[in-house]
């Protein structure tokens, strides 16, 4: 098998950036499983289904048919798909960031999105980014990294991601506010809750650039 590179951590960590690029100078397949959660969302929030219906979110979650497929474009490296729709842009408003840790608790979701999570690792030759990635989906990963990094340093990425998105402004109190509760949210789920595997590596990015953490992680990977 192909090996597989499992990268974990909170909100705005840098884990799409630099998944993506060991991914690329690996040769290997990037799989951003957050934009799994985010499409369900997404796709929830049209149909005006309530948050808290988990029944009729279980179904969603095990009819919906989710495409990935990586591009060379930097503001979008994944092009996403639920259901034949291209959405790849609205997956990533406030919209659906504010509802997707609701979602992505629930048991049905989790087990609905894990499943194909695994089929496409099956050969292996992924870096796979999420929470609970080494934890749970790769548990036998090759390489298993905890990307981490600040609230405030997370917050100021997250605002110029929304800057190069060209979405609304949002203030550095607010994204802040939002990815302490959204860390909260990941981290107190009763179902694979964000945590680190006992056999990762804790990198804390904080005044490192994307090269310099992907330089990190290739190395420990090629030790
Ligand atoms: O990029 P960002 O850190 O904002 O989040 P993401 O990777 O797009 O994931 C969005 C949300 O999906 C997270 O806040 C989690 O609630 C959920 N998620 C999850 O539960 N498990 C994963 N493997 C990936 C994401």
């Amino acid at each position: 098998r192909q090996p597989i590179i499992a990268i974990d951590g909170p909100a705005g960590a840098g884990k799409s950036t630099v998944a993506r690029q060991v991914a690329t100078k690996l040769n290997l397949v990037y799989l951003d499983s957050g934009a799994m959660y985010r499409a369900v969302t997404w796709l929830v929030l049209q149909k005006g289904i309530a948050i808290d219906d988990e029944c009729a979110i279980a179904e969603l979650a095990n009819q919906c048919q989710i495409e990935l497929t990586p591009t060379q474009d930097l503001k979008f490296p994944v092009r996403v798909w639920i259901n034949g729709t291209d959405v790849t842009q609205p997956i990533r408003t406030i919209e659906v960031t504010s509802q997707v840790s609701a979602i992505a608790a629930q048991s049905a979701v989790r087990q609905a999105l894990v499943k194909q999570q695994q089929r496409w690792g099956k050969k292996g030759g992924l870096v796979a980014e999420g929470r609970d990635i080494g934890t749970h989906v790769f548990p036998d990963a090759e390489v298993k990294i905890f990307l981490t990094a600040s609230v405030s340093e997370r917050a100021r990425r997250r605002q110029q991601d929304f800057e190069k998105l060209g979405q609304p402004e949002v203030s550095l109190e607010q994204l802040e506010r939002d990815i302490a509760e959204r860390d909260w949210k990941d981290s107190t789920r009763k179902i694979s809750p964000l945590q680190k595997a006992a056999d990762a590596i804790e990198v804390q990015t904080d005044g490192l650039d994307v090269s310099q953490v992907t330089a990190q992680i290739v190395n420990y990977y090629q030790q």
